[in-house]
């Protein structure tokens, strides 16, 4: 369909603390955004925001290789957080600031004082909003050991949110016996909104070998076969927090994007979804939600967040 057919179609704009965005898809935190240009052609294709690599305060080389294994029903990656480091990381971020979508700063830290940190410098660089990545179920000392802990979760977003003025948003792990108990750690700290899902753990093993496939033998797998546990993990956060939600967890299409919307997110992420389907993928979902909306006489994003709610 033809950008300008496209544009006479429904409004698909949508409202986040922070964040006016002109489609509800993001790219997700570790996709395509080692650099400025990388994030800025994402912003070209058609995204709505983009959210940064995430980000240390010293550069990281991460695990070794393999550090990416696909299977039948999605991916297993271990990278271990590589990153160039904050102090590295400023050119890249201040070259796409000023285009035409909102930047959102990934972060991670191994406790609140490094968050802290991290928050003040990217925060100085421009972005529109960050996000404290505190999931990642495979880097030793830092995300899921800090995220599994309610009582941390509430320390750094606490610490977070005392030294920006940008909204803050976490980023959260679906490795939990009760994911919805941590995302009201993060509403009593008065964090702005949640990310939901972060890859959930998972091996893959060479039975030639015998061995596991990735140098660290655990990842986290994401793409097509966790999409029903974000939506569940989504739908538990809305019936238990006011907050607003980000969803993010398989999303190929615009009937995936409307799922994660229908359980309770304003708007989702997509990362694997690159991977499956290319760049394009971002102004496919718009399109697809667009169609979907008009068949359904739904005029807003908004009229359809979390009204798969029950009650
Ligand atoms: O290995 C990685 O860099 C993944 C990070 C994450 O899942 O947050």
């Amino acid at each position: 369909m033809p950008i300008s057919d496209c544009d006479k179609m429904v409004d698909i704009a949508t409202t986040l603390p922070g964040l006016k965005l002109k489609n509800p898809t993001i790219l997700a935190a570790g996709i395509l955004g080692e650099t400025g240009a990388s994030l800025e052609n994402v912003a070209k294709a058609g995204a709505g925001a983009v959210v940064t690599k995430s980000i240390g305060i010293e550069p990281r080389e991460g695990h070794g290789n393999p550090t990416f294994v696909e299977t039948e029903h999605g991916i297993i990656n271990a990278m271990g957080l590589p990153n160039p480091g904050i102090d590295n990381y400023k050119d890249e971020v201040e070259s796409i600031i000023g285009t035409n979508i909102p930047v959102i700063g990934s972060i991670f830290g191994a406790d609140a004082q490094e968050f802290e940190i991290l928050a003040v410098e990217m925060e100085k660089f421009g972005v529109s909003a960050l996000e404290l990545n505190l999931s990642c179920p495979h880097a030793k000392g830092y995300g899921a050991i800090l995220g599994h802990d309610k009582e941390k979760v509430l320390e750094i977003t606490k610490v977070v949110k005392g030294a920006v003025k940008v909204p803050v948003y976490v980023k959260l792990s679906p490795n939990v016996s009760n994911i919805a108990e941590i995302a009201c750690a993060v509403e009593d700290a008065e964090g702005d909104g949640i990310v939901a899902i972060n890859t959930i753990s998972a091996m893959a093993i060479d039975i030639d070998m015998a061995l596991p496939i990735l140098s660290n033998a655990i990842g986290g797998l994401s793409g097509p076969g966790i999409k029903p546990i974000g939506l569940r993990c989504i739908y538990e956060i809305k019936a238990e927090t006011e907050l607003p939600v980000i969803g993010v967890g398989g999303i190929l299409s615009g009937n995936d994007a409307i799922e994660y919307i229908m359980a309770g997110a304003s708007a989702v992420q997509i990362g694997s979804g690159v991977y499956y389907k290319g760049i394009g993928i971002f102004s496919k979902v718009c399109q697809q939600i667009q169609e979907f909306m008009d068949a359904h006489s739904y005029k807003t994003i908004k009229e359809m967040v979390g009204i798969a709610q029950k009650g």
